[in-house]
């Protein structure tokens, strides 16, 4: 039996899974890397770091396990980040995140200047602070010298693949949220390309997901006691991965993840664009394309105020206390932009805050405040799906903040709508092995893999009492951000 390796290189750690090619998870470690916040609101990591973790992981997914049976890997990624390396591929400065809003200058240079419709009609999406065109931008403006030593230009998972094989490559799932591709066409916009001062030649080559993109380069295969013809994909960005190992692929599915970011991903055959550029426009990693609304703080939201604020780790044991009685009752809320906001607001100044303390606050209602104010803010992406007139009867969830019962509860009540777990929760490194399955002629499509291996594991259904609650509350959490708005950027 063929064995696979799916990586996913995530914010807060890489994870790896060892797959069999019936799908079953076999094995599975992680490493955690820091994450470097240099001013507030900027996010940045060492991609040698990710590498060195990768690398420290893979023995102990190795230790006991034939590794002549290794056929193939594929990892799914955080997206956007900006990875520059020079003439010798050496990493040039520390990647800088898909959460970093440093770039409002560039974002506001290219969003007014260029112009969002030019934009739009090049790369099918505006500016966001967090995409990688603002950011070498940024770098061209502010480390000229940095600038000039870049010969290539890499997404986070795209340095471990080339780590891996000595390939540039780039898959368009992941490229499409650069503001350098062209996504309708799936090739490089030379006018993009023009406007942020680089050519082709420093970008990678650019594969479908599944493809391979080359084989281990020997002194990988040895040093980790693998078989040479081990066959690396192009992989994905964490989402469209996620959305793959959830089984959300081909027309019309729609796919809640939520890691340290929050993502809404509606899957498409067709190419289509958001005309308010609300919602990304992106590639697919089945071949086809999905709109997304990424909210930039999520699961981190949650873990901030456990761990940080209230000093604990049991997260169930604060939720344990919130009952049904207390859903959609909550005089506190929360607005969740602790990194400021992608979908749907496009505010780096956004901030976040409680809001609606009286003296008989407890504990418990902030705990559920942001939990909740989490939900609305997805609700916020949900409303702008509907009104470009998409159906989303019902969703998949996963992600380590799908984990919790209550958070599922609560986002099926806010969402009205039923939400479904898949048996193998592990989004992204799960649709890396499958991706590397497809790779290497296992499956003909991303799509027949994925109706062979994903399997459902459970709904929780939405409440017709909590969802009318929840209606009442969405329409209060609705007016806090606009009466804050102006507020945030004097605050910082
Ligand atoms: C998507 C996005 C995030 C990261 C997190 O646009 O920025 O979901 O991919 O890893």
């Amino acid at each position: 039996m063929k064995l696979f390796i799916g990586i996913d290189l995530g914010t807060s750690a890489v994870k790896l899974l060892l797959v069999d090619e019936k799908g079953s998870i076999l094995k599975e470690t992680s490493r955690e890397y820091p994450l470097i916040f240099p001013h507030p609101g900027w996010s940045e990591q060492r991609p040698e770091e990710w590498w060195a973790a990768v690398k420290d992981a893979l023995p102990e997914l190795l230790q006991g396990v034939d590794t002549s049976k290794i056929a193939g890997i594929g990892a799914g990624g955080q997206m956007h980040g900006l990875v520059i390396l020079d003439e010798n591929d050496a990493v040039i400065r520390p990647a800088i995140l898909w959460n970093d809003g440093r770039t409002q200058e560039e974002v506001d240079y290219l969003n007014e200047e260029i112009g969002r419709k030019r934009l739009s009609e090049l790369t099918a999406n505006i500016a966001f602070a967090g995409f990688t065109a603002p950011k070498i931008l940024w770098i061209r403006k502010h480390e000229p010298e940095n600038f000039a030593r870049i010969a290539k230009i890499m997404l986070p998972k795209d340095y471990i693949n080339y780590c891996l094989t000595g390939v540039h490559s780039s898959d368009y799932s992941d490229a499409s949220g650069m503001l350098l591709l062209d996504v309708a066409h799936k090739c490089w916009s030379q006018e993009m390309l023009e406007i942020c001062g680089v050519t082709e030649t420093q970008m990678p080559g650019l594969y479908e997901s599944w493809e391979v993109t080359g084989n281990l380069k020997p002194e990988v295969a040895k040093e980790f006691g693998l078989p040479e013809d081990v066959k690396v994909v192009a992989g994905a960005g964490d989402n469209a991965a996620a959305a793959v190992g959830t089984g959300i692929v081909g027309e019309g599915g729609c796919n809640i993840s939520l890691g340290t970011s929050g993502t809404l991903f509606i899957s498409s055959e067709h190419f289509g664009v958001d005309p308010n550029n609300a919602l990304h426009a992106f590639a697919h990693a089945d071949g086809g394309w999905h709109l997304m609304g990424c909210m930039l703080s999520a699961g981190s939201c949650n873990k901030w105020f456990v761990e940080e604020i209230l000093g604990g780790n049991d997260f169930r044991a604060e939720e344990s206390v919130i009952t049904d009685e207390d859903l959609g009752r909550n005089h506190v809320f929360f607005l969740p932009y602790l990194m400021g906001e992608r979908s749907p607001i496009n505010d780096v100044n956004a901030r976040g805050t409680f809001t609606g303390l009286t003296m008989d606050s407890r504990r418990q209602d902030l705990v559920q405040a942001v939990l909740e104010g989490v939900a609305f803010a997805i609700r916020d992406s949900f409303e702008v799906a509907r009104s470009l007139g998409l159906d989303i009867p019902r969703s998949r969830v996963c992600g380590g903040g799908s984990k919790s019962p209550l958070w599922r509860k609560i986002f099926a009540n806010v969402l009205g709508i039923p939400l479904d777990r898949v048996k193998t929760e592990q989004g992204p490194g799960y649709g890396g092995a499958m991706l590397a399955m497809v790779g290497c002629g296992l499956y003909p499509s991303v799509k027949d893999a994925a109706e062979a291996l994903v399997e459902l594991g459970g709904t929780t259904e939405p409440d017709p009492e909590i969802t009318a609650r929840y209606e009442a509350q969405y329409r209060k959490f609705s007016r806090i951000y606009p009466a804050l708005k102006a507020v945030f950027p004097n605050i910082q």
